[in-house]
């Protein structure tokens, strides 16, 4: 880039808490996410994907379904249905465990996480350089979960430090009772609860109850992966920052299969490569990626890692990448009665396989995207908004921009979309000055502008615009699919 385009262009700095706000206001304007049921009030905590945000959308679930899949000889996709034996659930340990501790309010009618009131609680004990205290109140509640009624411990300590409701500053606290998250609903014509099943609230236990399926089929050996993309389903109570923490929401999830003692070797390649696809594949600034390790761990791991991002309201988990041992194959053997084993058949060793599993969720990395992309400068003393999303991300891959809509400027960049729509999403867009089109197509992310102008008509070239520089390049349009495509590998 020359001195000259590099003053073209400067950057505006903004506070994190105003990106949210912008976020969602653009999200909604250009046809991102829209809230759900919007004519009826909405329904709380569900989003629709618009025209762009849907494409979008697709693009970083093909983006995963290739890196997990068509790159690796040994890992194999499925797409199991979203209602399952109920069995499934309590096998898994859902029915029993998935839940969270709830408390109420009597006076506001308003529902608190109880662990979340008591974390922040000691958050602000060490804001305020109370650390002796926050540590003496974090030893009592890490000590909650292990009395003979963790509910009552729980409710005791938001009690004896008068913790109150964050939003309301009200304290007139229920008893903790613990909330299972999975939605339930009634199969068939009788609504008893021979009838009960569930909204699964996550995509794995469709893998593990494949896994011999899958394995036959597929003719894999241990090591093998099993790759999925699905809905998940959680009745979350604590809701909110826009798609973050949604009640529907998308996972994509792998299960790789290793055998017991080689978990944690399988676990580290995993821990590198999940990493690297963030940065490498999706553009994301590195600097805002952070791994945070679970020191303590579920009953059935032996090692878990989230990869976390900064998100305008703080630093949240996009994906866990956890040593699940054999816990669910076993699990599901126990429950099923069917054998869970593998066979070496060179080896003739039986053995029932540990699990390495990576799980992200598409809707929450497609907020990350947005945030890490969100930015505003001045160009040539216009100010833009900019989503600065890499190509292979970007909904649209280009726009079409004839300088005048009539004869034969016109004729041209029609030819052009025609032949560019074949192989991308591209936008043909000849209303407004052409500063306004550029714009228009800098706000949702369009990586480059292609303009058909006076010289395009006498040597069949065009203007490709940049979108992050708005430095300009004369290339011949025959060859503006092969530009594209360069683009995109
Ligand atoms: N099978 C493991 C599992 O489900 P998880 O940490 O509960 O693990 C994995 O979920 C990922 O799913 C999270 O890192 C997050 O990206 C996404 N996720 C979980 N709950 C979500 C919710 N309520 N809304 C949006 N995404 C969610």
């Amino acid at each position: 880039m020359s001195n000259s385009e590099e003053t073209r262009v400067q950057h505006v700095s903004l506070p994190p808490d105003k990106v949210m706000h912008k976020l969602v206001s653009l999200a909604k304007r250009r046809g991102f996410v829209f809230p759900s049921s919007e004519i009826y009030g909405g329904l709380s905590s569900c989003f629709d994907y618009g025209p762009l945000g849907s494409e979008m959308k697709k693009n970083i679930k093909d983006l995963w379904w290739n890196a997990m899949t068509r790159r690796h000889a040994n890992i194999v996709g499925i797409d199991a249905s979203i209602m399952m034996n109920p069995t499934v659930w309590e096998a898994s340990g859902h029915v029993a465990s998935f839940n969270d501790p709830m408390i109420d309010d009597r006076t506001t009618k308003r529902r608190y996480r109880a662990d979340h009131l008591i974390e922040n609680h000691i958050e602000k004990l060490r804001r305020e350089g109370k650390t002796d205290k926050a540590a003496a109140v974090l030893a009592v509640y890490e000590a909650a979960a292990g009395s003979p009624d963790p509910n009552r411990a729980l409710h005791e300590l938001i009690v004896a430090e008068a913790i109150k409701a964050p939003d309301t500053g009200s304290g007139d606290w229920t008893e903790v009772r613990q909330f299972n998250l999975m939605f339930q609903c009634n199969m068939g014509a009788v609504a008893d609860t021979s009838g009960i099943v569930y909204l699964r609230p996550e995509t794995a236990q469709g893998i593990f109850v494949n896994f011999h399926n899958v394995r036959e089929a597929s003719r894999m050996k241990v090591p093998f992966g099993i790759a999925q993309i699905g809905k998940a389903f959680r009745n979350e109570i604590v809701k909110g920052n826009f798609i973050f923490r949604m009640v529907e929401f998308e996972q994509m999830e792998m299960q790789y299969f290793v055998k017991p003692g080689t978990q944690l070797e399988a676990f580290e390649a995993w821990r590198q490569e999940r990493f690297s696809w963030y940065v490498e594949e999706l553009g994301i600034n590195a600097g805002k990626l952070h791994w945070y390790k679970h020191d303590k761990l579920a009953h059935y791991a032996d090692l878990a890692y989230d990869i976390k991002f900064e998100f305008p309201f703080g630093i949240e988990e996009i994906e866990g990448i956890h040593s699940r041992t054999d816990f669910d194959l076993s699990q599901h053997q126990q429950y099923s009665g069917k054998n869970m084993e593998y066979v070496d058949q060179t080896t003739n060793e039986r053995y029932t396989p540990y699990v390495v599993e990576t799980s992200s969720g598409s809707d929450r990395l497609f907020l990350a995207l947005l945030s890490d992309a969100y930015s505003e400068d001045v160009v040539d003393g216009e100010p833009r908004v900019m989503l600065k999303l890499s190509p292979k991300v970007a909904p649209v891959k280009a726009a079409i921009l004839p300088l005048m809509k009539k004869g034969e400027m016109g004729e041209k960049a029609g030819m052009l979309r025609d032949e560019l729509s074949r192989a991308f999403l591209v936008q043909y867009d000849d209303a407004a000055s052409i500063g306004k089109r550029y714009r228009r197509q800098d706000e949702i992310g369009t990586p480059f502008c292609i303009t058909v102008d006076h010289q395009s008509i006498e040597d069949q070239s065009v203007t490709v615009r940049f979108r992050d520089t708005a430095a300009q390049e004369r290339i011949d349009m025959s060859k503006a699919k092969e530009f594209l495509a360069a683009k995109l590998v």
